[in-house]
């Protein structure tokens, strides 16, 4: 007969459940508060932009501060998005329905013209390198179609008023805005007439400070 104590496999140790001893328990808490500490004061807040350069070895090697974006690019770009389908990225317009912007006494003129028509478009008949175009140009400083904002135009003009065969001076942000708050009782498009009755130079020139830093 095969009693328990003669059965070896009684002798083998068995499974049983066994609670989580205390220490462990404590250590792991200690752990989490560590670990939720150490997060809380090194994730950056897990923001996106914060990094440590010296630990990043791939990529385009660090250059040191990055440069101010260039106007003329930013320009280029709003310009492509906004004026292009009508202009024409080369400047050129098309004929008889948009005027070229190239070589146009409109863009490389009056800065005091320039800026007013961005802010409040053009209705009617107007010349521009001695044809007579008669359609629409949007008010792009009251917002249509879209709202442009004032260094959005500067930007804008500044590129038009350099790019292709023109070689006029930038467009600072404050002479846009400057405009934007002289013409802000304005709410129909200028006539031909009405642009020319415009002083070429402004008579609400900017800050001194902005106009000598651009
Ligand atoms: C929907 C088409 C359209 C878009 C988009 C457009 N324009 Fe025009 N623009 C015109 C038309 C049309 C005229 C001529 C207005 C007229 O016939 O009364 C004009 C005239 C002008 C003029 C004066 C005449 C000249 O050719 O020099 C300037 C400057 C100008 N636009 C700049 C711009 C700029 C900068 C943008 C982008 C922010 C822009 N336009 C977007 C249609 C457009």
């Amino acid at each position: 007969m095969i009693t328990p104590e003669s059965n070896p496999q009684s002798q083998l140790p068995s499974e049983r459940h066994a609670p989580i001893p205390g220490w462990l328990l404590g250590f792991g808490v200690i752990l989490s508060f560590w670990a939720g500490g150490y997060l809380f004061f090194y994730s950056g807040g897990f923001r996106g932009d914060v990094y440590d350069p010296g630990q990043i070895t791939w990529g385009p090697v660090n250059t040191g501060p990055v440069a101010p974006p260039d106007p003329k690019a930013i320009g280029k770009r709003l310009f492509t998005a906004n004026c292009a389908q009508c202009h024409q990225s080369n400047g050129h317009g098309q004929a008889g329905v948009y005027p070229p912007l190239d070589n146009s006494e409109w863009v490389v003129g009056s800065k005091n013209r320039l800026i007013s028509i961005l802010h409040k478009g053009i209705a009617g008949p107007i010349h521009v390198s001695g044809l007579l175009y008669n359609n629409n140009m949007p008010a792009w400083g009251d917002g249509a179609p879209i709202m442009l904002k004032d260094e959005q135009i500067s930007a804008i003009l500044t590129y038009i008023r350099s790019e292709w065969g023109n070689k006029a001076s930038p467009v600072s942000t404050e002479e846009v805005a400057a405009k934007r708050k002289e013409l802000s009782a304005i709410t129909s498009p200028w006539s031909e007439s009405g642009l020319l009755a415009i002083p070429d130079e402004s008579t609400t020139p900017p800050a001194p400070a902005s106009a000598t830093k651009k």
